[in-house]
C-alpha cells in the first residue's frame, strides 16, 4: 500500500466513524482518491486575510499530509489571475472539507442510474464520486471557470472516469442533460436559480448551500412537486462554501471615522447574535438584508464588532470590553443596523429559538421565500 493510500484508507475510516461518510459512499471515497484531484500548488491562509502558494515539489510529504487532512484546500485565488509566485486575496476554487462532501452526498440519497447534474466542477472530485455511485454516462458538472473546467476535465481523464464537464454558468443549468433527478450544488446561492427547479424531474432533489450577506452556513435540500415549485427544509448550516460567482458578496467596509455617529447602549454581546449560536446567526440573517459582520481586536483588548449595509451607506460599531455587561454601540445611515439585529434577535428568541432545521425555503416560479414549520408560514 502506498503512503496516499493508507492516508485515504485512514481518512475514510474517520469519516466513517464519525457517522459523515455512509457505508454506501465507501467505495466511491477508496476508488477516487483524493490527491490525484489536489493540483500541485495550493493556497495557505495566512495572517491579514493573504493567502500565499504551496508548491508539492518543495515538500511533497507536507503536501500529502493536507490532502488527507480533514479540511477544504484553496485550489484557486482571484479567479486565476494571481500567479503562482503572487500572493493572492480572495479564494474562487477549493476542493470542499471531504466530511462535508460526505455529509452532502449523503443528503442527496442517489440510487444508480440516477442522473445527476453538479454546478461548481472545481478539481472534479466530487463528480467522479458521483460517477462511482450512479455512473458514468449520468453525470455532468458545470464549471464557470474555464481554465479550472479543462483542469477537471483531463483530471477526470487521467483517472479514467468519464463524466461531461460543462464550461459555463451554472445558474443556467445544462437544459440538454434534463430532467435530472439531482442537483447538487458545490458554490454557495443567496437566491437558487430558477433553471434548476425547471430541468430537475417533479420528485427529484436540489440539493444546495444557501445563505445571504450575514450568514452563509445552510444546506437546503429541495424536493421538485409536479407544479413548477421545490420545498424543503435547511438540512445543516455548519457548512461553508464559496459564492457562485454572480452573486457574491462585497466585503465589508469598516468605517475610518465614526464622528457623528447615534450613540446607545446594549446588553446584547454581539458574540450571541453573529458568531457563538448558528441557529441564532441563521434566524438574525433572514431578518437583516444585505449586512455583513467585520470582528477585530480593539486596541482597548476589548472587541469591535462592525455590521455594514452594503446595500446603502448604514453601519453600526458596537465595541465590547472583555467582562463588562453593558457594551457602547454607535449607528449611522438611513438604516439602524444594531436596533434591526436586536429585533431579529429578539423574534428568534420569543419564537422559541427555533433551531435552523425547523426553517424550510420555497422556489416557485414567482419568488423564494423561508417559511418556519411549514411553506404556509413565510417568515422571511
Ligand atoms: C467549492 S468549489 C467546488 C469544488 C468541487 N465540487 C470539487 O469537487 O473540487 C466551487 C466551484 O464553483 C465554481 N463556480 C462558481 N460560480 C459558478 C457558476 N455560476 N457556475 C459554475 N461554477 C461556478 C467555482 O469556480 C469553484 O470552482
Amino acid at each position: 500500500m502506498t503512503d496516499a493510500e493508507a492516508l485515504n484508507r485512514r481518512l475514510v475510516d474517520e469519516l466513517t466513524a464519525a457517522g459523515a461518510l455512509r457505508d454506501q459512499w465507501r467505495a466511491a471515497f477508496l476508488a477516487a482518491p483524493r490527491h490525484l484531484f489536489v493540483p500541485g500548488v495550493i493556497w495557505d491562509d495566512a495572517d491579514g486575510g493573504v493567502l500565499s502558494p504551496r508548491r508539492r515539489d518543495e515538500d511533497p510529504a507536507a503536501w500529502l499530509t493536507t490532502v488527507y487532512t480533514n479540511e477544504a484546500i484553496v485550489t484557486q485565488v482571484d479567479d486565476g489571475t494571481t500567479q503562482d509566485a503572487g500572493t493572492g486575496r480572495r479564494i474562487t476554487s477549493s476542493i470542499s472539507k471531504p466530511s462535508i462532501v460526505a455529509t452532502m452526498l449523503g443528503h442527496l440519497e442517489v440510487e444508480y442510474g440516477m442522473r445527476v447534474l453538479e454546478i461548481g466542477a472545481g478539481t472534479g472530485w466530487n463528480a467522479a464520486l458521483l460517477v462511482y455511485a450512479v455512473g458514468e454516462e449520468n453525470v455532468t458538472t458545470i464549471e464557470v471557470d474555464g481554465d479550472l473546467a479543462e483542469r477537471a476535465r483531463e483530471t477526470l481523464a487521467g483517472v479514467g472516469v468519464s463524466a461531461l464537464v460543462v464550461t459555463g454558468d451554472g445558474a443556467d443549468g445544462y437544459a440538454s442533460g434534463a430532467p435530472y433527478d439531482r442537483v447538487i450544488a458545490t458554490a454557495s446561492v443567496r437566491a437558487v436559480p430558477y433553471q434548476w427547479v425547471a430541468q430537475t424531474r417533479p420528485g427529484g432533489v436540489i440539493l444546495t448551500p444557501w445563505g445571504n450577506a450575514y450568514d452563509n452556513g445552510a444546506l437546503a435540500r429541495l424536493t421538485v412537486d409536479g407544479h413548477g415549485a421545490a420545498y424543503g427544509p435547511f438540512v445543516d448550516n455548519t457548512v461553508a462554501f464559496m459564492w457562485v460567482r454572480a452573486q457574491r458578496v462585497p466585503r465589508p467596509v469598516v468605517p475610518a471615522d465614526l464622528a457623528g455617529a447615534a450613540e446607545s447602549t446594549t446588553t446584547l454581546h454581539p458574540d450571541a447574535v453573529a458568531f457563538d449560536d448558528h441557529d441564532a446567526t441563521f434566524a438574525v440573517g433572514l431578518r437583516v438584508p444585505d449586512v455583513t459582520t467585520k470582528f477585530e481586536d480593539a486596541d482597548d483588548g476589548g472587541d469591535d464588532f462592525t455590521f455594514w449595509a452594503f446595500s446603502g451607506p448604514s453601519w453600526a460599531r458596537v465595541d465590547v470590553i472583555d467582562g463588562a455587561g453593558t457594551h457602547r454601540v454607535r449607528q449611522q445611515g438611513p438604516r439602524a443596523l444594531w436596533t434591526e439585529i436586536e429585533a431579529a434577535y429578539r423574534w428568534w428568541d420569543e419564537t422559541g429559538r427555533p433551531p435552523a432545521g425547523l426553517f424550510g425555503l420555497a422556489v416557485t416560479p414567482d419568488r423564494q421565500y423561508v417559511y418556519l414549520g411549514s411553506p404556509d408560514s413565510p417568515v422571511a
